[in-house]
C-alpha cells in the first residue's frame, strides 16, 4: 500500500495516472462515436440504441459512468497538480526555448484540455439532462413513445452556434488525442520516441478517426442528409 502512496506522489506516478485514465477516455470516446454514427442509419435504430441503454442496459451504464467519472476526475488533478509542479520547479519560464518537437497539438494540450472540460458539462447538461434544451425538445417522444433522442440531435445542430461549438469542440478534442494517445503511450513504455509527428501513425490514426466520425453528425444534419 505504501509503495502506491509513493508512487501516487511522485511525478512519474501521476503521469502514469494521467496516461491510464487518459487511455479509458480514448475507449470511450471512440465506442460513443460509434454509436452516434447509427444516426445515419435512421431515427428508429437511433432511439432504439438510446432505449437499450436507458433500459436493459441500464447497470451496466451506471458501471461505465462511474469508471468514466473517476477517470475524468483523476485526468483533471493529475493535469492541475503536474502543471503546479513544473511552474514550481521553473518559476521563470527560459528565455529561449525550443521544445523537441512541439506541434499544435502539444501546445494545446491545457486549454484545449479546459475548453474540452467546458464542452463535456455543457455536452450532458444538453442531450443527457436536458436543462439546457437550444432546440425545446429535449421532453418530445417518437412514433412509439420512446425518448426522442433522434430528433433532439438533428433540432439541435439546425441551430449554428450549437453545431458550430460541436465542431470546435471536435477538433479540440482530435488535436487532444493525437498528442494523449502518443504521450500515454510514451509514458506507458509502449511507443519509441519519435522526432517527427507523422510517425506516430497509431495517434494519427486514431485521433481522425474520432474526429471525423464525431464531425460527421452535426455535418450530416446541416447538409440535410440526415434529417
Ligand atoms: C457530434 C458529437 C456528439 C454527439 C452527437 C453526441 C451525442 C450524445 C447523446 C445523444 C448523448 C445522450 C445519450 C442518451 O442519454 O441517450 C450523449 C451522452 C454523452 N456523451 Fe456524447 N455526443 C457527441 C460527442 C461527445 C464527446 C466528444 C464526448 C466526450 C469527450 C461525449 C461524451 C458524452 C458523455 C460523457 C455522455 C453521457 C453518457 C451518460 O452518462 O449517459 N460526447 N452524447
Amino acid at each position: 500500500m505504501r509503495w502506491l502512496v509513493e508512487l501516487y506522489r511522485s511525478t512519474i506516478g501521476k503521469k502514469i495516472i494521467m496516461a491510464v485514465t487518459g487511455l479509458i477516455g480514448i475507449a470511450f470516446v471512440f465506442l460513443h462515436m460509434v454509436g452516434n454514427l447509427q444516426v445515419f442509419i435512421g431515427q428508429n435504430k437511433f432511439d432504439a440504441y438510446a432505449a437499450l441503454l436507458h433500459g436493459p442496459l441500464a447497470e451496466l451504464l451506471w458501471v461505465a459512468r462511474a469508471v468514466l467519472i473517476a477517470a475524468v476526475l483523476l485526468h483533471v488533478l493529475m493535469a492541475w497538480q503536474l502543471t503546479r509542479r513544473a511552474r514550481a520547479a521553473r518559476p521563470v519560464d527560459y528565455r529561449m526555448r525550443e521544445a523537441q518537437v512541439s506541434t499544435l497539438a502539444s501546445r494545446t494540450m491545457r486549454w484545449g484540455g479546459v475548453l474540452l472540460l467546458v464542452f463535456i458539462v455543457f455536452h450532458i447538461l444538453h442531450f443527457t439532462v436536458g436543462a439546457i434544451d437550444p432546440a425545446g425538445v429535449f421532453h418530445d417522444t417518437d412514433a412509439l413513445g420512446r425518448h426522442d433522442i433522434y430528433g433532439d440531435v438533428v433540432a439541435s445542430f439546425r441551430i449554428w452556434w450549437v453545431s458550430g461549438f460541436y465542431l470546435l469542440a471536435m477538433a479540440f478534442l482530435g488535436l487532444h488525442l493525437f498528442h494523449g494517445a502518443w504521450s500515454s503511450l510514451r509514458t506507458l513504455g509502449v511507443a519509441r520516441p519519435s522526432d517527427h509527428p507523422l510517425h506516430r501513425r497509431i495517434a494519427a490514426a486514431v485521433a481522425i478517426a474520432v474526429w471525423l466520425g464525431f464531425t460527421l453528425v452535426p455535418l450530416g444534419v446541416i447538409a440535410g442528409i440526415v434529417h
